[in-house]
């Protein structure tokens, strides 16, 4: 009976009595202490009272406000930003909001509106951005306009509208921007756009509104910052509509299911009427393109023909001296050279991706573009079996390159000696295959950024980082280790600038003490998806201040030694480990309620173990390790009855011996 006893009592004494902290307030959700609150979807009908008066921002969409007025948000007279998207609003009625001075943004998106009071925005003196889409208004007189001299931004989108003649007196001088996408525009008139007339360097957007006929000389020496007819069935429409007027962007681009009509060259006549700096025309198909079709492109500095179906740019073309910025991606080019890239000699930036068949690198295609500084040929399905020097030809003022997501390269040693000015290179899911034991970055003193996730490395090359002096953000996520080890003389051990390393999904298992000790200057290590043990810690010891990454490792324990290191650090991340809630971690967890600024993602910071405590958030444990006053109570019996059948035994025992002698 003794020893049933006593493992019971064990068991009293030492079992933890935990307790989960549950929180049922289901109310806005503070971001910022008395100022920033959400309390979307939470099916309210007026401002809740625990919502503080200082609140500045306020999130209070998708909940049941079917009028609103001078006393719905009375109290918040602080408020500067105010979201009321889908509330079902139908009335807004007088003086809504005349105490709230600081208020500068409303958001009415999607509130089918009956009725805005002429005064119902007085007020906010300083009222700039005013979101009324989607609130079924088809006319623009339906908007009050008392107190908006100081309106930056109008958002009608979505709406049936269709005119956009402005009632006179509408204070528009201080727009810059003016959106009425989605609408019922067909025609815009001299008279229509003079209303307009005030505001300089307006972004007007007419997406989506299919514009059937502009007047002669309704946008005449207007000046916009930039002019969006998306969508529109005949460009030719708004091509001669546009004469003489100025805009720096003009977006022209079609939709994947606006079935609208190929392009012409002659179409493109207007353009030499106008002038514009940046145009786009996605996903159009121009039937008779050739040099003539650039010939009112001159001026351009940025074009762009996304999707495009363009198998070849015509060669030829001729005076597009100003153009600064080419965008090719997702065209059906064979090979680079078909781009005939000497057409464009002042190119800086140029943009082939996503191209829909492989895309052969050629040899020197863009030797033409000593200027270029930036070259994105990601996803374009590029093979080449001796890269890079060759393709990238006299690109000496290369600062940023983009070969992510494409088909097998094979690097030679000093691959990118043709562009020592790289300062980013992005080598992201294309496998890499190295000539030769030599690095291929060794000439890039200046790179500062080098993604090579998913790059199928060979990390036991020592060597493969040589020359990156420079380098400050390196991603190596998704490549293996030799052991799912990093030892002491890996390839890292050059890289004494790096600041920002990602080793995540790599299958690590363990990290060596000195693994990281000639990389002294890193403020952002993750780790994440590995299965590192707690143990691994300690290879950041010499390291203060930094973002920790550990999430969704194998971390059950952390010996309390390593707590010296994990205090150093400013940000922490041990979210998805199966942290051990037991008194064996509970150095740990003391620690961590203590520290719990330190750490983010909490809320998936839970326990695995014990099964009784699966799923709880560490910040909730609450462990007692020690003698606990009912052990104590069971101690004391226990030891008493153990004396007393002690006395018991030796009179027993004495009284036998007596009876024997
Ligand atoms: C929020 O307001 C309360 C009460 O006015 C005040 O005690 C607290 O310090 C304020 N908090 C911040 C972060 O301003
Ligand atoms: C709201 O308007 C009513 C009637 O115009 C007025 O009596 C009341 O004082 C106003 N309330 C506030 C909080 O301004
Ligand atoms: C908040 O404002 C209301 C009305 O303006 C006022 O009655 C109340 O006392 C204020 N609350 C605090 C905590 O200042
Ligand atoms: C025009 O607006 C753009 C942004 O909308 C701004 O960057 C630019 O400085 C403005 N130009 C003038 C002349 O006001
Ligand atoms: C464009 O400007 C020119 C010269 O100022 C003028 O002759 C022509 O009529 C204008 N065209 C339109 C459509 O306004
Ligand atoms: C496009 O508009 C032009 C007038 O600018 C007109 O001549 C042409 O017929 C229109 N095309 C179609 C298909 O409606
Ligand atoms: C490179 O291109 C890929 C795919 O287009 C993109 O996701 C990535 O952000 C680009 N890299 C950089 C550094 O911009
Ligand atoms: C590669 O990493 C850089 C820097 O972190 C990032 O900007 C880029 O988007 C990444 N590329 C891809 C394809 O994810
Ligand atoms: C913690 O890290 C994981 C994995 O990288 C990430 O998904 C999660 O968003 C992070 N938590 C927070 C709060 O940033």
């Amino acid at each position: 009976m003794a020893p049933c006893a006593s493992c019971f009592l064990l068991v009293v004494m030492f079992s933890a009595s935990c307790k989960a902290i549950t929180s049922s307030d289901q109310m806005c959700t503070e971001k910022e202490a008395n100022k920033t609150y959400n309390c979307e979807n939470l099916g309210l009908t007026e401002v809740p009272d625990t919502l503080p008066n200082t609140t500045e921002f306020l999130e209070f969409g998708f909940n049941f406000l079917p009028t609103v007025e001078n006393t719905t948000f009375s109290r918040l007279i602080d408020l500067i930003f105010l979201d009321l998207t889908r509330c079902q609003i139908n009335w807004v009625h007088e003086d809504t909001f005349q105490n709230h001075h600081q208020l500068n943004t409303i958001v009415l998106t999607g509130n089918p509106l009956i009725f805005m009071a002429e005064t119902s925005l007085n007020g906010p003196k300083l009222l700039k951005h005013l979101f009324l889409t989607q609130t079924g208004i088809s006319n623009l007189g339906f908007i009050p306009m008392h107190n908006l001299e100081n309106l930056e931004s109008l958002h009608l989108g979505s709406n049936y509208i269709s005119s956009i003649k402005f009632p006179e007196n509408f204070p528009i001088q201080n727009l810059k921007v003016l959106d009425f996408q989605n609408n019922v525009i067909h025609y815009l008139s001299s008279e229509d756009m003079n209303t307009l007339k005030q505001a300089t360097n307006l972004s007007l957007n007419f997406n989506g509104n299919d514009i059937k006929d502009i007047e002669p000389g309704a946008f005449h020496s207007k000046i916009f910052q930039s002019l969006k007819f998306g969508g529109s069935l005949n460009l030719s429409v708004i091509l001669k509509g546009l004469q003489n007027t100025t805009t720096k962007s003009l977006w022209l681009g079609s939709y994947e299911d606006t079935d609208d009509q190929d392009l012409t060259s002659a179409m493109f006549d207007g353009l030499c009427e106008m002038s514009v700096e940046s145009i786009n025309l996605q996903k159009h198909y121009i039937s008779d393109l050739s040099s003539a079709t650039f010939r009112c492109f001159t001026q351009l500095q940025e074009l762009d023909l996304t999707a495009h179906h363009l198998r070849e740019l015509p060669s030829g073309i001729k005076g597009m001296k100003a153009l600064k910025k080419l965008v090719l991606n997702v065209n059906r080019f064979d090979e680079l050279c078909q781009i005939h890239a000497a057409s464009f000699p002042s190119l800086t930036d140029l943009s082939i991706k996503g191209n829909m068949k492989k895309l052969d690198f050629g040899a020197g295609c863009l030797e033409k573009l000593e200027n270029l500084q930036k070259l994105d040929l990601s996803h374009s399905d590029i093979e080449a079996s001796d890269c890079c020097n060759l393709q990238l030809k006299n690109l000496r003022h290369l600062q940023y390159l983009n070969l992510s997501y494409n088909e097998p390269l094979t690097l030679q040693s000093q691959a990118f000696k043709e562009c020592p000015q790289l300062e980013g290179l992005d080598l992201a899911f294309t496998r890499l295959h190295m000539k030769g034991p030599q690095s291929p970055f060794q000439n890039l003193h200046l790179l500062q950024v080098l993604n090579l996730s998913y790059c199928h490395l060979d990390t036991s090359n020592q060597h493969l980082l040589e020359g990156l002096e420079g380098l400050r953000h390196l991603n190596l996520q998704g490549n293996h280790f030799q052991d799912g080890s990093i030892s002491k003389t890996s390839l890292l051990q050059t890289l004494s600038s790096l600041e920002i390393l990602i080793l995540s999904s790599c299958d690590l298992l363990s990290i060596d003490k000195q693994a990281f000790q000639s990389l002294g200057k890193m403020n952002h290590v993750d780790l994440s998806y590995n299965s590192l043990t707690g143990n691994s810690i300690d290879a950041l010891s010499h390291l203060r201040g930094i973002y920790l990454n550990m999430a969704a490792n194998n971390i059950h324990i952390i010996p309390s030694p390593l707590l010296l290191t994990l205090s150093q650090q400013s940000t922490i991340n041990l979210s998805h480990n199966p942290l051990d809630c037991t008194c064996l971690n509970i150095h740990f967890i003391t620690w961590y309620k203590e520290n719990l600024q330190k750490f983010e993602g909490s809320e998936e910071t839970v326990c695995a173990n014990p099964p009784t405590l699966r799923g709880v958030k560490l910040s909730d444990v609450k462990l007692y390790c020690g003698i606990t006053a009912v052990g104590i109570f069971f101690l004391v019996v226990f030891l008493f009855l153990v004396t007393v059948l002690l006395i018991f035994f030796i009179k027993f025992l004495l009284r036998w011996k007596y009876q024997h002698i």
